[in-house]
C-alpha cells in the first residue's frame, strides 16, 4: 500500500546517503513540487540545505509572504530571498512579444539564481565546506515526458524555473522522481507544508509577466495583483477550486474601452477571467463557474481596482485556445 510516510522515510534515508556532509542547494518556486522536495531535503539534513526564492516582481499578491513567512515557519528551511524584481522589470522594459518575455524572464532567473550559487559556494569554501547537490522537483510525469522524445511541436517554452547551469558541477537530488502530482500533495501535508501551498493550482513559471497582454510595467502588474487576488479570494470562498483546474487573470494592457462611474466617464482595461477544468493541461474545457460567482468578482473588481472598468470571460476551450493567453 502506498503511504506517504513510508515514502518519506525512504526518501530521508536516501537522500542522506547521497549528500553526506556535503551543502545542498533548492530553488523555490512558491509552486508545491519545488516547495515538496525541498521540505524532504531538510528533513533529511536540515541546514545542510539553503532555499533560495527568487522575487522577479511577477508574482501574485502575497506569494512572497507565504513563502518567506508560512513555508519557512512550517519546514524551517534556510531561505536566501533574491530581490530582483528590479533586474527583471528593467529587462521587461518595451518587451511586448510572449516568447520573448518568457526567454528574458528564463535567463535573468537562472542569472539570479547563479549569482546566489556561486556566493553559497564561495562561502561553503572559505569554512572547509562543498556545495555538491542541487534539488529539483522533478515529477514523475516530467520524466516521462522529456525522456519519450514524442517530437511533439514546442507550442511555448516553458523554460524550467531552476534549470541547471552549465558551467557550475552540481549532482542532482531528484526525491519525487518516482511520484505523480497527488502523491506529491499527500507527502506535503504529512511533512506539514501549509495547504495554502500544499493544494496550490499551477502558475506559470513566468507569473504575471505572461498575464498582461502588451508591455509589463510596475502598474500593470499592480493592477493584475489586485484582480488576481479578488478572482482567486471569490472563487475559493464559492467553493469551486477543486472543480477548477487553474484560473488565469489577464490585464489587456493595451485595450481601452469606455465606461462610466459615479458621475464621469471612464476609459480603462479590461480584465479577462480563464477559469479552465483539465486533468493535465493538455487539454482544457472552460468552466461553468455559477453567474451569481461571476458577478461577485466581476463587481468586485470594477469596485476596487480603479483601472479596470470592465470583466470579460473566456469561453473558449483547449484546444483551440491554450489555457494562458500568451
Ligand atoms: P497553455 O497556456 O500552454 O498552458 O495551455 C498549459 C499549462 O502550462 C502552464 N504554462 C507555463 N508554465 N512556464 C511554466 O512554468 C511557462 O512559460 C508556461 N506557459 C504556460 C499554464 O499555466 C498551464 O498550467
Amino acid at each position: 500500500d502506498w503511504n506517504a510516510g513510508n515514502v518519506i522515510a525512504e526518501q530521508i534515508a536516501r537522500i542522506r546517503e547521497q549528500v553526506g556532509s556535503a551543502r545542498v542547494i533548492s530553488a523555490l518556486s512558491g509552486g508545491v513540487d519545488s516547495a515538496v522536495s525541498t521540505a524532504l531535503v531538510h528533513r533529511a539534513i536540515g541546514d545542510q540545505l539553503t532555499a533560495v526564492f527568487v522575487d522577479h516582481g511577477l508574482l501574485r499578491k502575497g506569494e512572497r509572504e507565504q513563502v518567506e513567512k508560512d513555508y519557512v515557519e512550517s519546514t524551517g528551511v534556510r531561505l536566501i530571498t533574491v530581490e530582483a524584481a528590479d533586474t527583471f522589470l528593467g529587462h521587461l522594459e518595451g518587451v511586448t512579444d510572449p516568447e520573448q518575455k518568457r526567454k528574458i524572464i528564463g535567463r535573468e532567473f537562472i542569472r539570479a539564481f547563479e549569482q546566489v550559487q556561486r556566493d553559497l559556494v564561495s562561502e561553503a569554501a572559505a569554512s572547509g565546506e562543498k556545495v555538491k547537490f542541487l534539488v529539483q522537483g522533478t515529477l514523475y510525469p516530467d520524466v516521462v515526458e522529456s525522456g519519450g522524445g514524442s517530437g511533439t511541436a514546442n507550442i511555448k517554452s516553458h523554460h524550467n524555473v531552476g534549470g541547471l547551469p552549465d558551467d557550475l558541477d552540481f549532482e542532482l537530488i531528484e526525491p519525487l522522481r518516482t511520484l505523480f502530482k497527488d502523491e506529491v500533495r499527500a507527502i506535503g501535508r504529512e511533512l506539514g507544508i501549509p495547504e495554502a501551498i500544499v493544494g496550490r493550482q499551477p502558475f506559470p513559471g513566468p507569473g504575471l509577466g505572461i498575464r498582461i497582454v502588451g508591455e509589463v510595467t510596475r502598474d500593470r502588474l499592480e493592477t493584475l495583483r489586485e484582480a488576481d487576488a479578488i478572482a482567486r479570494a471569490e472563487l475559493t470562498a464559492a467553493g469551486l477550486d477543486a472543480e477548477i483546474w487553474q484560473c488565469p487573470v489577464v490585464l489587456l494592457a493595451d485595450v481601452r474601452s469606455v465606461g462610466v462611474q459615479g458621475d464621469g466617464r471612464t476609459y480603462g482595461h479590461p480584465i479577462v477571467l480563464r477559469p479552465v477544468s483539465s486533468e493535465d493541461a493538455m487539454t482544457a474545457d472552460w468552466t461553468r463557474v455559477p453567474y451569481e460567482v461571476l458577478a461577485r468578482i466581476s463587481n468586485a473588481i470594477t469596485n476596487q481596482v480603479p483601472e479596470v472598468n470592465r470583466v470579460v470571460l473566456d469561453v473558449t476551450s483547449k484546444p483551440p485556445g491554450t489555457i494562458e493567453w500568451e
